[in-house]
C-alpha cells in the first residue's frame, strides 16, 4: 500500500501531533478516479500522525483486516468504494465482493453496502452511499439527543465517531449533538483495550469538537458509576440482532451489566444498515477473533474483538428513525 500526500486543510505529508481537526467526509475514505484508486486516512497511526493511503482492491481489503479503516460504517463505505475500483479497473466483481466481505467477520455493514453496490457497481453509487451514512448519522445524533437531561455526564466506549462512520459519527454523533444543544457536561472515555480506539480517537475528536472529555481505563468505569459520576452509557453497534442483542466492540457487555447494577442508561447508537434483522439473536452473529499478538506477544493470549449485549441490558437503540424500546422484536421490525 503507497502513502500518498496528505490534502487540504491536513496539507501536510506525516505528522500533525497533538493537533486536533475535524474531518470532512472525504479525508476519512473516499475514491479518486484519475487513476482510479480508494484513499483512506490510517487510523491506526492516529492522533500522532495523519496519512492517506493508496489502495488496490486487495489493499482495501487489508487496510480493513488490518484495521487502517475501522469502525462498522465506516468499513462498509470503504468496501463500496472498493467495489467501484474493481469495476473500474474491469475486475471480477464476485471475487471483488467476496474478498472484500470477508475481511471482517462482525460488521453486517460490510455485506450491506456490497448488497447496495450489486446493480450499480459506480464510484457515484459509492459516494451516495458514504453521503447517505453520514446523513443516517446527523439524524439519529439528533434522536439520541433528546434523550439527554442538562447536565448530563456520558461514558463511551471504543471509537463511534465520525472516523467510525465515514463523517459525524453514531454515539460520538449524539454526544455532539447533545453539546451543541447544551445537554453535554463531559464525557467519560473508555480508553478501550487493546488497540486504543477511545484513548487514541475517540478523544481527539472530542478535542477537535470542544467536547470536556477524559480518557479512563477501562476498569475505572465501575468505581465512576457507583462514585455517581455518570449519568448514561452510550455506545455504537456492529451488529444488532432482530431481538435487540447487539455486538459492539469488546467491553461494552461488561458496561452493560455494571450500567444495570447502577440503574444507569446504556444507550445503542447506530444506523439501519447495521441492524441485521436476519440474525434472530446475538448467538448467530459471528464474533472476530483477532491476532493474540495484539494482547501480547510474549504469552497465549484469547483476542476477542467483539461481545454481545443482551436486549434486557439496552435501555434504547437509536437509529435514524428514532428511539426504540423494547421489545424490540416488535421495534424493530418496523424499520423493515
Ligand atoms: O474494531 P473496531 O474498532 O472496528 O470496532 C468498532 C466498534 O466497536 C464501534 O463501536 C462500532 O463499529 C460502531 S462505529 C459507529
Amino acid at each position: 500500500m503507497g502513502t500518498v500526500p496528505t490534502r487540504g486543510r491536513l496539507g501536510r505529508v506525516g505528522t500533525i501531533r497533538h493537533e486536533a481537526v475535524t474531518l470532512e467526509p472525504e479525508e476519512i475514505v473516499r475514491y479518486e478516479a484519475d487513476p482510479p484508486r480508494v484513499v483512506l486516512l490510517d487510523q491506526r497511526r492516529l492522533p500522532d500522525e495523519v496519512v492517506f493511503e493508496c489502495a488496490t482492491v486487495g489493499e482495501v481489503a487489508a487496510a480493513i483486516r488490518n484495521m487502517a479503516i475501522r469502525g462498522a460504517p465506516a468499513i462498509g463505505v470503504a468496501a463500496a468504494y472498493g467495489l467501484a475500483l474493481a469495476a473500474a479497473r474491469g475486475e471480477d466483481l464476485e471475487h471483488a465482493s467476496a474478498t472484500l466481505a470477508a475481511s471482517r467477520p462482525t460488521a453486517v455493514n460490510l455485506a450491506w453496502a456490497l448488497e447496495r453496490m450489486r446493480d450499480d457497481p459506480t464510484s457515484a453509487r459509492a459516494r451516495a452511499l458514504h453521503e447517505d451514512e453520514v446523513g443516517r448519522c446527523r439524524r439519529m445524533a439528533g434522536h439520541a439527543a433528546d434523550l439527554f437531561a442538562p447536565g448530563t455526564r456520558a461514558l463511551t466506549h471504543c471509537n463511534a465517531g465520525g472516523l467510525a462512520t465515514g463523517g459525524y459519527g453514531s454515539a460520538v454523533g449524539a454526544l455532539r449533538t447533545a453539546w451543541d444543544r447544551g445537554l453535554l457536561e463531559r464525557v467519560w472515555i473508555d480508553e478501550t483495550r487493546p488497540l486504543l480506539q477511545g484513548s487514541r480517537l475517540t478523544a481527539w475528536e472530542l478535542e477537535a469538537a470542544g467536547i470536556p472529555h477524559a480518557v479512563i481505563a477501562d476498569s475505572a468505569a465501575a468505581s465512576l458509576m457507583a462514585a455517581d459520576e455518570v449519568d448514561c452509557i452510550v455506545t455504537g453497534a456492529d451488529r444488532i440482532a432482530a431481538n435487540g442483542d447487539t455486538a459492539n466492540k469488546i467491553g461494552t457487555y461488561s458496561l452493560a451489566v455494571l450500567a444495570a447494577h447502577h440503574d444507569i442508561p446504556l444507550y445503542v447508537v447506530a444506523p439501519t444498515s447495521t441492524v441485521d434483522l436476519s440474525a434472530s439473536s446475538g448467538a448467530e452473529i459471528p464474533i472476530e477473533e483477532r491476532a493474540p499478538e495484539e494482547i501480547t506477544a510474549r504469552f497465549p493470549a484469547r483476542n476477542p474483538a467483539f461481545d454481545v449485549t443482551p436486549a434486557e441490558l439496552i435501555a434504547a437503540i437509536v437509529t435514524e428513525h428514532g428511539v426504540h424500546r423494547a421489545p424490540y422484536a416488535q421495534s424493530l421490525a418496523a424499520l423493515v
